[in-house]
């Protein structure tokens, strides 16, 4: 089946959403998903959105912050334009419905999180993700302009490749028609043209076996580009939450939001120690890379597999209001915050690199742009600020869009693509096939590639992901599409990739902390 339209965007969280919603006035939109509209790492987002607001705040203290935790490796022109036009696009947000909480004053009620110096986050309770992933799904479903198909993966990019061409990595040349597209309902390929294709598929938590990154997060978005020989870069830069609910088995991990330290709450060991004050003068607000290898540090000295979080001195009333959906969390688990410390461990929880975008969100591939987390804009530098990934998606969600409708008068569809191929290709019988290969590729990331490592980690992660790598190719080729026999290869290539770039950065810096350089390079 073949569909076209001027605009294809895959994925539906904020940054799909988003460009979706200011492009559908100037063309048909398609919007594709994996899974449900709201299946999404926007949908379980936490603490909030950071984004000058207050008069006590200014622009130049939330960059500041931005470019300490960055590390030395943001662009200060993007960190510069993202903080700015910030405030303007959650005005916007606000304007289409969503209720961010106010103070008994009728002011917003802002929280603060590790590295912020002032109070900055726009938050709705700890369910902020709820609210605008509730907003925007709205306001799509309102426009007849854009058409969203639900359980629809996508699989690869369409490229000169198909065409038969030669097509050379880090040349400008290449061009995207838009994609293959698996419709999972009824087992079909479809070939969907587009003007301008946006790739929105957000991060890659699960090559991680505990993640706070619902099972959507598999990388997809960056292997394809990866594919189509787009640049990527900074995938080194994994960020572990330092405080997801230790509840071993569950998927995605439960996250206890950095607010809470923000609202007071103290990091202790397992026998009740505060530890945080060892480690960084700003104690448990520290910025997230220092809090996660602290836990990480103690769980290895004590032997033990997780640490814990003291909400007991709090404010009860306040606790309630800020986190309910944290409370009753842990209620159902029989912790009850107000008594009981919460333990907690560090999770796979956020990608700061992906797919190289400039300041228009247009990737290295022409008419191929992509905005938030699946992206890397140069915001994050080497370590993200807490609460700036919406923020970010937000931003480049729009700059993507006002960049790219002038483009859709000049650009023609290619009519000339072959459909999907899958000529002496048979259904996958051995499920287990795939699912034993993920369970190692987990194991070899969380083992070798994760809070800490060396050179002979990431060599070794390499040497097994290879063996996973041949395997999986070998069954990809062999096997009608799946969605994961998809998922699989976009996790073996994204992996990769994070290893790759990890055993190139001979320093440690940021959320890449090496044993065999643990000191910061000083040429950057
Ligand atoms: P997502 O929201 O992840 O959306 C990705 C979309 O792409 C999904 O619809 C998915 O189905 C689709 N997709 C993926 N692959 C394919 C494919 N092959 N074909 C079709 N569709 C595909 N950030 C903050 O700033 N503040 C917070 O408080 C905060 N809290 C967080 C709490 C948790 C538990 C998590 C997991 C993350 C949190 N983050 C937070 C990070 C933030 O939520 C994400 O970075 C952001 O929402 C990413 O938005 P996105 O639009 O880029 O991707
Ligand atoms: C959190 O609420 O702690 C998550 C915030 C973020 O990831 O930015």
């Amino acid at each position: 089946m073949q569909k076209e339209t001027d605009f294809l965007i895959i994925g539906s969280g904020l940054a799909g959403l988003t460009y979706a919603l200011k492009v559908a006035e100037f063309g048909k939109v398609v919007l594709i998903t994996k899974s449900r509209i709201d299946d999404t790492n926007t949908y379980y987002a936490q603490g909030g959105v950071a984004a000058v607001t207050d008069s006590l705040d200014t622009t130049q203290k939330h960059i500041t912050d931005t470019l300490i935790a960055g590390d030395g490796l943001c662009n200060e022109d993007v960190v510069k334009i993202v903080i700015s036009e910030g405030p303007e696009r959650v005005a916007e947000l606000i304007k289409m419905g969503a209720n961010f909480d106010k103070d008994a004053n009728g002011n917003y009620d802002l929280a603060k999180e590790g590295g912020h110096s002032e109070h900055r986050i726009l938050h709705h309770k700890d369910k902020t993700g709820y609210e605008i992933q509730r907003t925007l799904t709205e306001q799509v479903a309102k426009n007849p302009k854009i058409e969203v198909l639900e359980n629809h993966f996508a699989v690869d990019l369409i490229t000169q490749h198909q065409l038969g061409f030669t097509v050379i990595r880090e040349k400008t040349n290449i061009e995207c028609y838009g994609a293959y597209v698996f419709d999972e309902k009824k087992k079909e390929m479809m070939t969907v043209l587009a003007k301008i294709t946006f790739v929105a598929t957000g991060g890659i938590g699960n090559i991680y076996q505990t993640t706070t990154n619902p099972e959507i997060a598999t990388g997809d978005g960056i292997a394809m580009v990866f594919r189509a020989k787009g640049l990527i870069e900074n995938m080194e830069f994994v960020q572990f939450h330092p405080t997801a609910l230790y509840n071993p088995g569950e998927h995605p991990a439960f996250l206890i939001t950095e607010a809470m330290r923000g609202f007071g709450a103290i990091l202790r060991t397992k026998n009740g120690k505060e530890f945080m004050s060892k480690y960084d003068v700003r104690k448990d607000l520290t910025p997230r890379d220092i809090v996660a290898r602290a836990i990480d540090n103690e769980m290895k000295i004590a032997g033990n597999d997780h640490v814990f979080l003291d909400c007991t001195q709090l404010d009860a009333k306040g606790l309630q209001a800020h986190f309910p959906n944290i409370i009753e969390k842990c209620a159902s688990l029989g912790i009850d915050i107000m008594k009981d410390y919460i333990p907690v461990v560090p999770a796979a929880h956020y990608l700061c690199g992906g797919i190289k975008v400039n300041k228009k969100g247009r990737t290295s591939i022409q008419n191929l742009y992509a905005a938030g987390e699946a992206t890397s804009t140069g915001l994050h530098g080497a370590n993200r600020l807490a609460s700036n990934s919406l923020l970010e998606a937000l931003v480049y969600a729009e700059r993507a869009a006002r960049f790219s409708i002038p483009k859709i008068s000049d650009i023609k569809i290619n009519y000339n693509i072959p459909s999907w191929n899958d000529e002496g290709t048979v259904h996958l019988e051995e499920m287990v096939l795939i699912t034993q290969e993920i369970k190692e590729l987990k194991q070899i990331m969380s083992s070798y590639v994760g809070i800490v490592r060396s050179d002979l980690r990431l060599e070794r992660a390499l040497k097994r992901l290879e063996i996973i790598y041949r395997e999986t190719e070998d069954l990809f080729d062999r096997s009608k599409v799946s969605r994961e026999i998809c998922e699989l290869r976009n996790a073996v290539s994204v992996s990769y990739l994070v290893i790759k770039m990890a055993k190139h950065r001979k320093e440690s810096r940021g959320l890449h902390f090496t044993s065999d350089y643990p000191e910061k390079s000083k040429i950057l």
